[in-house]
């Protein structure tokens, strides 16, 4: 675990930017896993510059988002499909044919789930999956009692999580009862994994999942498992940990070519 911690939410969105900009620049054709909600959008914007002013090139990068909700269609305000154009896809040079979404209306989700699954196994598997966190350790829609080792399939909403996305639609009702999801198994397998997480809301499940015990009441625990996961966090998100010191001594030691 690399455990990196931030003054502020933008300094680690800009760090969050240059690793992944590295990332493509390396390797041009890229396979991105993509998070939406409000912790990746500093990250999306810097990304963004980077384009614009520094010609970062997305042509050859293709990119698998996290999660969708059934029964929204693509063109709907609050699917992840317009979030990902308006606050990403729209602005850079990413190849529509290179984009891929569960897809909320499938008439055969297990099927679609299947499919999706066999999209990434054909592009070469995920370089990079980017992550936030819920604030009970879900990552992706992998609420608690997720099997750690899940694939993509439909999951239903938890109550809590319905009330922390409403503000995405016009009344809490709107909002769809179940989504598409990787799951957990799904997330293990990129070869690295970069975890956000900003605020004071998520301190108890960023310390559940970093220094508790790995369980499925808190998906994002299983991450201690995997072999290249970075965590970038502010201060109130890792205000209780109980390491800090130590995660700070750690970072400010390495070298400046090891570090995110
Ligand atoms: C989003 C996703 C979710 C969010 C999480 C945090 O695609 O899969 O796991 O990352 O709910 O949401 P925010 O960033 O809005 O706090």
């Amino acid at each position: 675990m690399e455990i990196i911690i931030q003054p502020t939410p933008e300094a680690a969105s800009l760090l969050a930017a240059r690793h992944l900009a590295q990332l493509i620049r390396e390797k041009p054709n890229a396979v991105l896993g993509l998070a939406t909600g409000h912790t990746p959008l500093a990250l999306y914007r810097e990304l963004i510059r980077l384009h614009r002013e520094d010609g970062l090139d997305f042509s050859r990068v293709t990119t698998f988002n996290l999660d969708e909700y059934v029964g929204l269609p693509p063109a709907h305000p609050a699917s992840y499909h317009a979030f990902m154009q308006e606050h990403l896809f729209a602005h850079v040079n990413v190849s529509p044919s290179r984009i891929h979404l569960p897809d909320g209306l499938a008439t055969d989700i297990p099927a679609s789930c299947r499919a999706y699954e066999e999209a990434i196994r054909a592009a070469g598997g995920i370089d990079l999956q980017l992550l936030g966190i819920g604030g009970d350790g879900h990552i992706g829609f992998n609420e608690p009692s997720s099997s750690l080792a899940s694939r993509t399939r439909i999951k239903t909403i938890t109550e809590r999580t319905r009330r922390d996305n409403a503000y995405a639609f016009a009344t809490p009702d709107a909002m769809p009862h179940h989504v598409l999801t990787m799951g957990v198994g799904t997330i293990m397998d990129a070869r690295q994994v970069l975890l956000l997480a900003f605020g004071a809301k998520k301190a108890d499940a960023i310390a559940a999942a970093l220094e508790g015990p790995i369980t499925a009441m808190n998906p994002a625990s299983i991450l201690q498992m995997h072999p290249v996961a970075k965590y970038l966090l502010d201060e109130p998100a890792a205000a209780k940990l109980t390491r800090l010191d130590y995660y700070r001594w750690v970072y400010d030691g390495k070298p400046d070519w090891q570090k995110v």
